[in-house]
């Protein structure tokens, strides 16, 4: 048995916050159908719509009307794809700018689409994750429909300057969408502010429930269903309410903005620590993502010489809960496409790790992790048939 448990794996979700939870058994009895015309039902729809707004606030809409709730980030985001995809059909923009650092969930509605006849544009990034602004410029056009840019990444935690992708792609009349899944609740996040058509969110990213989620849309923004039925979200996205998830998300929406600015500060604090004694106790390390434009607690780190899955398990034994950048497909083991496409080499990628640490996360925790990943590092690299300096000498750019 490990000593303790430290989960350090906040990015790719997050426990349910006391609160919510709270809110949530209480909600449990909330079983009304929300379209239904009896009181029970307009209760319940009330709950709704307290949600919406509070939705609505942690992304500064103004109007909760714009808030649409969905299951969660990948359905808003390929819904604002599969509307493209019929606009472009009609009309005679056809043209789609993304990046190639996106979720999958855009990438793969981006691929999609290209398959489709649609000309798409996966943006190159520097060696920080930041996008090409001079490519992006030039990819840029009168024939452009949509630019779909993440405001946070995942893996490497670096923020793209979307008042400014907004602003460029406005010139040139195009839609602008932004994944804000990760960003929500760590940085502010302002729609207004920005000036995107449409924002993704998704609720078990900010301490709420899975699978729900929801979808931004600008008042006047054209919105094609992805799921057809009822007239439920104002016809957008048909299906009975998700009473229990909406009413949680509504929860974790208000913590979350109401915390943003403390979240960040004690986050950033502790991934600085973090940074730090891996930095100052082991040697050839690199830090992925952007130095300052990044989310506060996310740290991404290539160990090379010591392989992504090894120190992974190694770290588990341990008690500690972290990711790599590889995604096991069948059975190959692909290296981050975010890390390679920031030009670190397969090497470097093969042997990164993300710490995502959270509102739960503790100075005794970064301890416990500082002391236990350099022997885990040292010995995988004895092990290995490539020095570190080899393996940084062959992969970096
Ligand atoms: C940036 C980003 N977009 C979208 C998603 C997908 O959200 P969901 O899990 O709610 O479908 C995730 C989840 O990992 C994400 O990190």
């Amino acid at each position: 048995m490990p000593e303790r448990i430290v989960y350090l794996d906040y990015n790719a979700t997050t426990p349910l916050r006391p609160e919510v939870k709270d809110l949530m058994i209480q909600a449990m009895d909330v079983y009304a159908n929300a379209s239904s015309m009896h009181e029970a039902g307009r209760k319940a729809k009330a709950e709704i719509e307290k949600a919406r707004a509070a939705v609505a606030a942690l992304i500064d809409a103004g109007d909760s009307s714009t808030v649409f709730f969905t299951s969660g980030g990948s359905e808003s985001n390929n819904t604002v794809f599969m509307t493209m995809y019929a606009l472009a059909k009609t009309g005679s923009r056809k043209k789609i700018i993304t990046t190639a650092i996106e979720h999958p969930c855009v990438l793969n509605s981006a691929t999609h689409l290209k398959q489709e006849g649609l000309d798409v544009i996966f943006l190159p990034v520097d060696d920080e994750g930041k996008i090409d602004m001079d490519v992006y410029k030039r990819e840029l056009t009168d024939e452009t429909l949509l630019v779909s840019i993440m405001a946070a990444n995942n893996e490497i935690g670096t923020i793209q300057d979307i008042g400014l992708i907004t602003k460029m792609a406005k010139a040139k009349g195009a839609y602008v969408h932004t994944d804000a899944v990760q960003a929500a609740g760590k940085i502010p996040v302002s729609v207004q502010g920005w000036g995107v058509d449409y924002l993704t969110l998704s609720c078990h990213k900010i301490y709420g429930p899975k699978g729900v989620g929801a979808l931004y849309v600008r008042e006047g923004a054209p919105i094609e269903p992805l799921i057809r039925g009822g007239h439920q979200e104002r016809g957008v996205r048909a299906g009975t309410y998700n009473n229990l998830g909406i009413i949680g998300f509504g929860k974790a929406a208000e913590l979350a903005l109401a915390e943003v600015d403390e979240y960040g500060r004690n986050i950033r604090r502790l991934r600085n620590m973090l940074r730090d004694e891996i930095v100052g106790r082991i040697p050839y390390v690199r830090i992925n993502g952007h130095p300052t434009d990044v989310l506060p607690n996310t740290l991404d780190v290539s160990f090379p010489g010591a392989e992504g899955e090894s120190i992974l398990l190694s770290l588990d034994l341990e008690g500690i809960e972290v990711s790599t950048g590889s995604a096991c497909a069948s059975g190959s083991l692909e290296p981050s496409h975010v890390l390679m496409a920031t030009g670190v080499g397969p090497e470097l990628a093969h042997g990164s790790i993300r710490f995502s640490l959270g509102k739960y996360t503790t100075e005794e925790d970064v301890r416990y992790v500082a002391e236990k990943l350099p022997p885990i590092i040292a010995r995988l690299r004895s092990m290995s048939t490539v020095s570190p300096e080899e393996a940084v000498g062959l992969t970096r750019r």
